[in-house]
């Protein structure tokens, strides 16, 4: 039997989701499910029962009573309500305009996540919607946000409709659209986000065909055997629980964001550098989704034993007499096979504990890896442990991941020179947003 794959895609209305999901679905076998379609079922039947579609506490009795039975048909998942088919009802004016109050509800959106989950049973699913990597399966590796802008997306339900033969004029559905999409990202439970390691996919201006040959890859990617088998996993294991008692008992250290990290495929883990705590930091938190490389000096691999360890697990030695060519090309072709390398954008430690610009090699690693980069952003280091600071300090540590920066954005920036010190600038900015959002108290696990 084949392996199960739950493919996860979010995204705004009219972003090209429904297509491109299906298209998914048939070339990986998968069966599709419409989440949408679900909330549409609720205020479909809440309509047709004539129960207000403002008031929860006369949607949920009504909810409990419908009995809702699911059909797989040409590899979709259709349901039926009470034994009534809604089919293009669902579709309607009346039920487009009321869905988003339905789905604002936290009792229907408990019901319905549900009897999502449910369908896991029938096999490898292609599902979309708004919150499938968030909230209904935050597990699965296979995540997408696919993106446009509202424009576009606006352009794209007008021809729609008016292929169905209805006459809404394209300002009105602009204005439509974009009320729901304020409805569905403001609204308290489970707002429409781009969930913790989804690749984002910009879909203006591409058709489906690209943007489906996209997820693809990017599936493929997330399945290559793994590479870091230059890693000894006893003796990293062991040397990531060491420091991440020390860091919790010294440094009260906290990690956000490590669903980030994908736990396949190659990645580059890329933190600003302040502190002897940071690779540690980095190493030990990373470790929950799995395991990656580091690079060091090679001169402190001369000493016998701490060359014996580094090597265990997976350091990749620097020669910076000779330039960093061999080291480069180490990591490149890891990153290819589908390892994870963790790096410090800022070559070394900043002096002042503020971010440094990105040393050039950067920006050609990440170009020549072919590999998405995760932005970290290491908070308290510096002042818990920083040339500065007198030894280490019992102050707070906390490691924070940022959305995936995914590789077509990167190959957006061009090619060559110029393109790499623009991706190494796009790095440091990531990170840059990632210090100012938590200073500010605005990210939260
Ligand atoms: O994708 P759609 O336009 O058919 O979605 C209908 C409504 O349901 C829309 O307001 C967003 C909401 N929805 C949701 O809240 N969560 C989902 N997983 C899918 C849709």
């Amino acid at each position: 039997m084949s392996k199960q794959r739950i493919i996860a895609i979010d995204g705004p209305a009219a972003s090209g989701k429904s297509t491109v999901a299906r298209e998914v679905a048939k070339r990986m076998g998968c069966i599709y499910v419409d989440s949408g379609s679900f909330y549409r079922g609720v205020t479909w039947k809440m309509l047709r029962e004539g129960v207000n579609t403002g008031n929860p506490l006369l949607v949920l009795p009504a909810l409990l009573k419908s009995t809702w039975t699911f059909e797989v048909r040409d590899r979709a998942v259709v349901f039926l309500i009470d034994g009534e088919e809604p089919g293009e009802a669902l579709r309607g004016k009346e039920v487009r305009e009321a869905v988003s109050d339905i789905a604002a509800m936290p009792a229907v959106r408990t019901f319905v996540v549900r009897k999502l989950r449910r369908l896991k049973k029938l096999g490898s699913l292609a599902m979309e919607g708004r919150d499938i990597g968030s909230v209904v399966f935050p597990k699965t590796p296979y995540k997408f946000y696919l993106d446009a802008n509202p424009e576009e997306r606006a352009k794209r339900r007008h021809a729609e409709l008016v292929e169905k033969g209805e006459t809404e004029k394209a300002q009105e559905v602009l204005e439509s659209l974009q009320r729901r999409d304020q409805k569905d990202s403001s609204r308290k439970t489970a707002p429409l986000k781009i969930a913790d390691g989804a690749y984002v996919i910009d879909t203006s201006g591409h058709g489906i065909e690209e943007v489906t040959r996209i997820l693809m890859n990017r599936i493929a990617e997330l399945e290559k055997p793994r590479s870091d088998k230059m890693i000894n996993p006893i003796w990293y294991r062991l040397t990531c629980k060491v420091f991440g008692i020390c860091l919790k008992v010294c440094n009260q250290y906290k990690i956000y964001g490590i669903r980030n990290v994908p736990k396949t495929g190659g990645v580059i883990i890329a933190s600003n550098h302040a502190s002897y705590l940071d690779p540690p930091a980095v190493g030990a938190s990373s470790r929950k989704m799995r395991m990656t490389h580091f690079m060091a000096r090679d001169t402190l691999f001369r000493n016998p034993l701490m060359g014996a360890f580094l090597r265990r697990v997976g350091v990749i030695p620097l020669d910076r007499e000779k330039g960093d060519i061999k080291a480069m090309k180490t990591a490149i072709q890891l990153l290819k096979d589908g390892a994870s390398v963790a790096l410090f954008p800022e070559g070394t430690r900043s002096l002042d504990g503020e971010l440094q610009p990105p040393k050039p090699g950067i920006g050609f690693l990440v170009a020549k890896g072919q590999a998405p980069v995760v932005p970290v952003y290491v908070h308290g280091s510096y002042a818990a442990w920083s040339k500065h600071s007198g030894g280490l300090k019992r102050l707070p540590v906390s490691v924070i991941f940022g959305k995936l920066i995914t590789q077509e954005e990167i190959r957006s920036l061009g090619e060559g020179r110029d393109a790499y010190s623009l991706i190494g600038e796009l790095i440091m900015k990531r990170i840059a947003e990632l210090k100012e959002n938590f200073e500010k108290g605005l990210i939260h696990e």
